[in-house]
Order: C-alpha cells, then structure tokens, then sequence
C-alpha cells in the first residue's frame, strides 16, 4: 500500500480508509465498513463506555482508551487502534476474557468488550492494579445487569497478565487528508500551523473532539475543514519550572493530570472526576477553557492561581490573564484564526491551601453543577490572602473578587459565617437542567461549610466521600 494513502492499523493489520462519502466516527466505520462489531454503541456520546478502544499514535507507549463515538475518523488516521478483537477469539482468548466468564462478570453482554477494553488499558499501564485503580479504569463504562463487583474481581484476579504493548509498525500520517466532504489538516508544528491559517479558509479548529464532536451532525453533509491541533509538538509540551508548570495547549487533562500529581496533589481529586480515562485521554487543557463553559473543570483552578495563557495565530504570540480570558456565555476573546498556545500554571505558594470541589449529579463521570476552587493563606486565624472562583453560579466561571475582599484580614470562621449568610448578595445562579437556581445556592454554601470544617480540623482536603 502506497504511504499516501488514508492508512489505519486495525488490530495491526494496515487498512485503506477509502469509499468515504460523508464525516463519520471511528466507531460507525468500524462497525458498518469493517465489520468489526464487537465495539459496541449504547450512547454515542461518550457516556456509556460500550465504544471503548485503544489507540497507539506511534504504536509505542503512548497506548490510551478512547471512546470511539466520540473520534471523528480523520483524527485517527496514521494511529494504531486495537479492538475487542485484536485481543483474542473464540479458540485463544485473552485472560482477561477468560477471568470475565469464570467470575460472572458479564450477562447480556453488550457492556463486556467495553469493560474488558477498560481493564486492559489498565493493566497495560504501570499503574498498580489495586481497588482504586481499578474503579477509576472503569468510570466510564456502564453495566446495566451484572453488578460491579464481579467485573472488579475479574480485573484483579488477571493483574500478573499485562499484554504486551502495541505492535511496532509505524505508518506515514499525511498532513491532508480528505475524507468524503471533510478535509483535515494536521500541522506538526506552529510554523505549518501558520500557513494554513494564511491559506484555508473557513476551518474550524479540532483538538480531541469531546466536546465539539457531540455536536456533530449525524451525518454531516456540509464542506467542512477541519484543522487538529493535537498534532502540533509545541502545544504537547510540559515544562517544569521551580515556580510554575507549562502545559502546552493540547496537553490531555491525563498527562495534566500525571503532571501536577507531585506539585500540586490537591488538584488530584477534582481531575480524576473529570469525565473518564477515556475522556480524559482525549481531552485537552485547551479545548476545555476554549468551550467557555461555565461549568468546566479547569476555568477555576486557573483564576485562583492567577494562569497566563499564551495565545497563537496569524500576527504571532500574546499573552493574556486567565481573567480577561472569557467574554460571555460559551464566549472567549479568541479571534477565528487564534488558538491557546500554553498556559502558566503557578505553584501555589507553600503557606498557602488550595481546595477545588465540584458537585454532580454522579460522582464520576459527570459534569460539575457547581464548582468552587479556593487559594487561602491563614495566619493566626487571620485570613491573610483569598483567591476563590466558581462554577456553575454565572455565564462565564466567576472569579469570586468582591466576596474575598469582604473577608481577608478577618478571623476565618467569623468570614466564612458572613459568606454563608451573605452568599446571594455575591452570586446569582441561573436554574437549567442540571440544578436550579435555589439549589445551587444552597450547595454553594454546603461548600464554604466543608471548607470551614477543614480549616478549623488544618485539613488539606475533604472529600465529598469524607463528608
Ligand atoms: C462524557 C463526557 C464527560 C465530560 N466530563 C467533563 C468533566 O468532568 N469536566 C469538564 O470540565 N468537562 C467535561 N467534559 C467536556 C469536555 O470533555 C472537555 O471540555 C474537554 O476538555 C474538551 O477538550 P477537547 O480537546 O476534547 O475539545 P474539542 O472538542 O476538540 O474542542 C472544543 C472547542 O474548543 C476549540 N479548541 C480546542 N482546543 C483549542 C485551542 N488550543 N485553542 C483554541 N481553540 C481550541 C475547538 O475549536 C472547539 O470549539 C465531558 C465531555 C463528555 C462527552
Ligand atoms: S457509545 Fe457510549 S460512550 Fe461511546
Ligand atoms: S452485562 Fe448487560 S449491560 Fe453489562
């Protein structure tokens, strides 16, 4: 087969990505053009974990789950993806498989390839197979009919069985490629960025997808060009510096998440309630903020370390505040031909405690109803330092200034009492399906008690699961 062709390793056997008419996902070309049925559909939006893959870019260590409903097909050409089947058949199945039939851990069925998809991406890892880890390997896939605890049992009961990683066949990935109405372009570096930014017109910008590609059409008739940034080397980096963290800008929320765990392990329970591993290894740092949503995970943890943001188009670099970032509801000040490039991540000063909370409907895999990050320095009981933000109270996430003014240099229990009482003087939360407005008011509140109860007990965090 001729490199420039559309090439995908399926299990690592080369296929020809061809006949395409119109923009499809990974998952609907898998199933209805390859006939390789085993992945499964049940919500097509990332939710249920039945579509779960692995997928390898360069078919070395970089193997991570997916969920392939939410993958647009020209984002994965050059990759190495494995399905249900590539994993073992009737005749030789994997141990995991096998585990999953002596512990009962599979009825109807339709979950398991999911599931087993799940599991051997964690046992694929370095990471211990332990209760914990094992439960976040499994956030994001649903089993409607056999219960946790056998699926759990049959994980652990495998754990010496790591498979052996990703084959090394290595494929040219084309800069262009056009698939049915849809062109995508994948620059490798900002200087090719550049020129097509210059030289395509209409585009819209594509970094994993999580979010974007919910609102694909079904089918998408439309001439589209797609730009990906996840290809681009500057915008993968991760820098460590004494006094902060560069993260480039399509850095997954996992990779965020491996890198402030040593610096910064406050921030560790909130990023793993982001959404899934399969999420969280699609989605990036940048596409985050760039949905301006006002319940993003990311927005208030950046406005209490007080983040620059590094942004990149036509006319070159510029550097903003996190604060003068968003505009309004989904709105940034991004021009059409600019992307965040970076961001600083400051180390937070060692006197003072950083918290960040969300509160959903599901503790994992779920997007926050509220959010409430706090950056404190206590001496003396003496509030001496404030930083709070909020999500989920306001059209953009809110940075909570006027209320932190109204307590520094006051007594802490004294403050918080005053922003319990007073917190509907400060926000004014909207109502809409995931809470109303009384509601979340109220949980707000709740908030400033758990963080009263750690401050008074000098706690560094206390997780909704302790309360
Ligand atoms: C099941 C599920 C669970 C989720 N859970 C959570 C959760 O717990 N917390 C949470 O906050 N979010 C959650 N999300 C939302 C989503 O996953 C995140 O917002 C994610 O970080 C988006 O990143 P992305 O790279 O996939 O963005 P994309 O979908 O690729 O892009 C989103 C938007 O940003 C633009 N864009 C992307 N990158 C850049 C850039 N660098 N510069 C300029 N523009 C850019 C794109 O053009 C697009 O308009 C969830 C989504 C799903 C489907
Ligand atoms: S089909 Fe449910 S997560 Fe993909
Ligand atoms: S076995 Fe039926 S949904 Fe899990």
């Amino acid at each position: 087969m001729a490199d420039s062709e559309n090439i995908i390793l399926i299990n690592e056997r080369k296929v020809e990505v061809k006949n395409i008419q119109h923009d499809i996902t990974l998952l609907d070309w898998l199933r209805n053009y390859n006939k390789i049925t085993g992945t499964k559909e049940g919500c097509a939006e990332g939710d249920c974990g039945a579509c779960s893959v692995i997928i390898a870019d360069d078919g070395s260590d970089s193997s991570r789950p997916i969920n392939s409903c939410l993958v647009r097909l020209g984002q994965v050409i050059g990759s190495s993806v494995t399905t249900i089947e590539g994993l073992g058949c009737d005749k030789n199945p994997h141990p995991l498989q096998i585990a999953f039939t002596k512990e009962h851990a599979s009825q109807c069925g339709f979950c398991t390839p999911g599931f087993i998809m799940s599991g051997i991406s964690l046992l694929n890892s370095n990471k211990k197979i332990t209760d914990d880890t094992i439960n976040d390997a499994i956030s994001g896939n649903l089993c409607r009919c056999t219960g946790y605890s056998p699926i759990i049992k049959a994980i652990k009961s495998v754990a010496n069985d790591r498979i052996s990683k990703n084959d090394n066949q290595t494929i040219n990935k084309n800069k262009k490629n056009k698939l049915g109405n849809v062109t995508y372009f994948k620059p490798s570096n900002l200087k090719e960025l550049k020129n097509y930014l210059n030289d395509v017109k209409d585009f819209q910008f594509l970094a994993g997808g999580t979010d974007l590609n919910l609102y694909r059409p079904i089918i998408n008739q439309k001439e589209d060009n797609i730009i990906c940034l996840d290809s681009i080397k500057e915008l993968n980096h991760i820098k460590h510096h004494k006094e902060k963290i560069e993260l480039g800008g399509a850095v997954t929320i996992e990779n965020f998440l491996e890198a402030i765990k040593s610096k910064m392990p406050q921030l560790i329970e909130i990023l793993q309630r982001f959404g899934s591993p399969q999420i969280r290894n699609q989605g990036t740092i940048g596409g985050n903020l760039c949905t301006s949503s006002p319940i993003g995970d990311i927005a208030p943890i950046l406005l209490v370390l007080n983040s620059d943001l590094k942004i990149f188009g036509r006319n070159g670099f510029k550097k903003i505040n996190i604060k003068k970032f968003f505009k309004g509801y989904r709105k940034n000040i991004l021009k059409k031909d600019e992307i965040i490039s970076s961001l600083e991540l400051p180390i937070a000063n060692k006197k003072n405690k950083i918290f960040s909370w969300k509160l959903s409907k599901r503790y994992d895999q779920d997007i926050s109803t509220i959010s409430l990050a706090i950056n404190i320095q206590i001496q003396d009981n003496i509030i001496k330092e404030l930083y709070m933000a909020a999500g989920g109270v306001a059209e953009t996430p809110k940075l909570l200034d006027k209320l932190c003014k109204k307590m520094v240099e006051k007594n802490f229990d004294d403050s918080i009492e005053f922003a319990i009482h007073n917190l509907d003087k400060f926000i004014q939360p909207i109502s809409d399906l995931r809470g109303s407005s009384h509601y979340r008011l109220e949980a707000m509140k709740g908030l400033f008690r758990r963080l009263q109860i750690c401050l008074r007990q000098d706690k560094e965090s206390l997780s909704i699961m302790e309360v």
